[in-house]
């Protein structure tokens, strides 16, 4: 029997190892894509993800309090910076998948699973960018210890699937587009040019994370009779828990789709 789109994204949210698990999603999303060209897409089904992604023994997670400040002027805190950014890609690979597996009641097109195992395999794809930054650098993801709780949202919004693309590709997602160039900048004055090549990649396939979140919210807005505007500022003060901060990239963001009536307003505590 073919495997389902849902069943190949509870086998990569199972699978513990980070090299492992961004090439089983690689694999997995090379095999969704050549069945939609030849016009014959797999079936969806109906997985039931793990509360919990399966993660490498290593690395050690942390209160975020307790994981130590990175100081970029040193190659040891570039190499936490690099650290953490392999977390995060890691993470979105999982919170990918599990958006593709979770929501079993929302019916969906499906252009809705199109750009979301393309976001998946990204990440997948900048896990494995940053990885090999880090090796170069004589480090590996694992070595030094990582922010806890980075599934909360995840968690927080498993019963919501409006609240899920609220919070995780059009506030946290978008964050990232915010805090990108100035770690690009970082990276140029150290003169590590494989790693300022690895972060414009990340940098340019994220503003496509934010839009497929952005589109779809509209979609589902749209489909009951919502306005989006209203119910994303309501959806973020729910299950995110602290305002925005600002210098936000207007650019970047109006580009995904996220005009600044979708942020600003979420700058001061409700
Ligand atoms: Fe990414
Ligand atoms: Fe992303």
């Amino acid at each position: 029997m073919t495997q389902s789109l849902r069943d190949m994204a509870v086998a990569v949210l199972n699978t513990a190892d980070g090299r492992e698990k961004t090439a089983l999603s690689r694999r997995y999303a090379a095999t969704w894509f050549a069945a939609r060209k030849a016009g014959a897409p797999l079936p969806i089904g109906r997985g039931t993800p793990p509360d919990r992604p399966a993660r490498p023994a290593r690395p050690e997670l942390l209160d975020p309090r307790d994981v130590p400040r990175r100081r970029p002027g040193s190659s040891q805190g570039r190499i936490a910076i690099l650290h953490a950014i392999a977390h995060i890609e890691l993470n979105a690979v999982d919170l990918h998948w599990d958006l593709i597996a979770r929501f079993h009641d929302v019916d969906m097109p499906l252009g809705f699973f199109d750009d979301w195992v393309k976001a998946a395999d990204e990440e997948s794809k900048h896990f494995n960018l940053i990885c090999d930054c880090l090796e170069a650098m004589g480090s590996h993801y694992g070595d030094m210890p990582a922010h806890a709780g980075m599934w909360r949202a995840a968690e927080d919004t498993a019963g919501d699937i409006l609240g899920r693309l609220a919070v995780v590709p059009m506030v946290l997602e978008a964050r990232g587009l915010d805090v990108t160039p100035g770690m690009i900048k970082i990276f140029q004055q150290a003169r590590e040019e494989a790693t300022v090549a690895a972060l414009e990649v990340i940098y340019a396939e994220e503003v496509g994370h934010v839009a497929y979140g952005s589109k779809w919210f509209n979609f589902l807005c749209g489909r009951q009779g919502l306005d989006p505007q209203p119910v994303f500022l309501d959806l973020v003060r729910r299950y995110f828990h602290s305002p925005l901060k600002p210098p936000f990239n207007e650019e970047k963001r109006a580009q995904a789709g996220l005009p600044p009536d979708f942020y600003w307003p979420l700058t001061e505590p409700a």
